[in-house]
């Protein structure tokens, strides 16, 4: 079939791997970056997989970006840890983050072999950052919720276990997660480190219990909704009744979608003075940081300024 995603390509190509791709906002910015970067040949084609997709979905999906040369390479969303799991064996080279979270957002061909990236730690990292400002635990003696722990909260917790200024580290992460798979492989990975911050794992799907969780939070805490409810599947991690933290943080991952995590934070904006924030500038960094690695292209601030006013435009 002509249509279908993993149709031989006829362009080069760069694929999206998620599960809704064609609601993504990246569809319509796609061609204005690649004519701002100077390579308007490249189209964008989105490959739409079941969360925990079966395993041989994801290998043909990598074997089709190994085989086809008009592949160029993919950036991976939601599925990161499950396709890795299950094609591991097929790229030729990971980076430390993809060896360190077992999961890759960014596929790339180097010399004909496929090269696996885990960029969320780094667009993760720069998109909390700019929510949070320096020595942010320090300054406000806030804590984590983590509701979700999947590859994206791998990448943050990275990040926080990387912060090399004790102020920009929280004393203490509690993650909660529904299968207890997820939570075990986090541990392995915070496990590593030698860590003055306290992580507690929490297996839970229950909101009410979210609800008691964030309750029993210090003021000016961060609570991250990194499940994808609101988004790929419906609803939210917290029920309505939730109480966000004085002078708190909520941050939402996504930028589309039903959000309803985000709906229930703005609700409580003013009168608990959150600072609320979703996943936008996660999208741009993180396409930026893909685009660059399977496009072999340096960005720089000021071309990543122009590409975000560009995003921004067709949103
Ligand atoms: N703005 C951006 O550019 C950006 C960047 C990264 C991620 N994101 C978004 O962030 C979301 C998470 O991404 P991800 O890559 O981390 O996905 P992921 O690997 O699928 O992780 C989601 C995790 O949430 C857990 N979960 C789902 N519903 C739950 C519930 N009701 N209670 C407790 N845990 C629950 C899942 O547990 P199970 O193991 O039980 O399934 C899974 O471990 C996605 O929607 C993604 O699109 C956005």
């Amino acid at each position: 079939m002509a249509d279908s995603p993993l149709a031989a390509p006829t362009a080069p190509t760069f694929y999206f791997i998620g599960v809704t791709t064609g609601q993504s906002s990246s569809q319509r910015m796609f061609p204005l970056w690649m004519e701002a970067l100077g390579r308007p040949e490249v189209v964008w084609r989105g490959v739409d997989l079941p969360i925990h997709a079966d395993p041989e979905r994801y290998r043909q999906v990598v074997a089709h970006i190994a085989e086809q040369p008009l592949a160029l390479g993919a950036l991976v969303t939601t599925h990161k840890i499950d396709l890795l799991a299950a094609a591991r064996d097929l790229f030729g080279e990971l980076d430390p983050y993809a060896r360190r979270t077992d999961e890759v957002s960014s596929i790339a061909k180097e010399g004909g072999r496929l090269v696996g990236r885990a960029t969320d730690p780094v667009a993760g990292g720069l998109s909390l950052d700019a929510i949070l400002g320096v020595d942010y635990f320090a300054r406000t003696g806030g804590e984590v919720l983590l509701l979700g722990a999947g590859g994206s909260a791998a990448a943050l917790s990275l990040h926080l276990l990387q912060k090399p200024h004790p102020g920009d580290r929280p004393r203490r992460v509690v993650v909660v997660n529904r299968s207890a798979g997820r939570l075990a492989r986090l541990r392995q990975m915070v496990e590593q480190f030698d860590t003055d911050i306290r992580f507690e794992y929490v297996q839970n799907e229950r909101p009410q219990r979210n609800d008691e969780l964030l309750a029993a939070l210090p003021p000016a805490s961060l609570v991250i909704n990194a499940t994808g409810m609101g988004k790929d599947t419906p609803g939210s991690p917290l029920t309505d009744d939730a109480r966000f933290p004085q002078n708190g943080v909520a941050w939402e991952l996504n930028y589309r979608g039903e959000l309803d995590f985000l709906r229930q934070a703005r609700a409580q904006r003013t009168a608990r003075s959150l600072t609320v924030a979703d996943g936008w500038d996660y999208f741009i960094h993180g396409w930026s940081q893909v685009i660059s690695h399977v496009l072999a292209v340096e960005i720089g601030p000021e071309m990543l300024a122009r590409l975000s006013q560009l995003a921004a435009d067709v949103r």
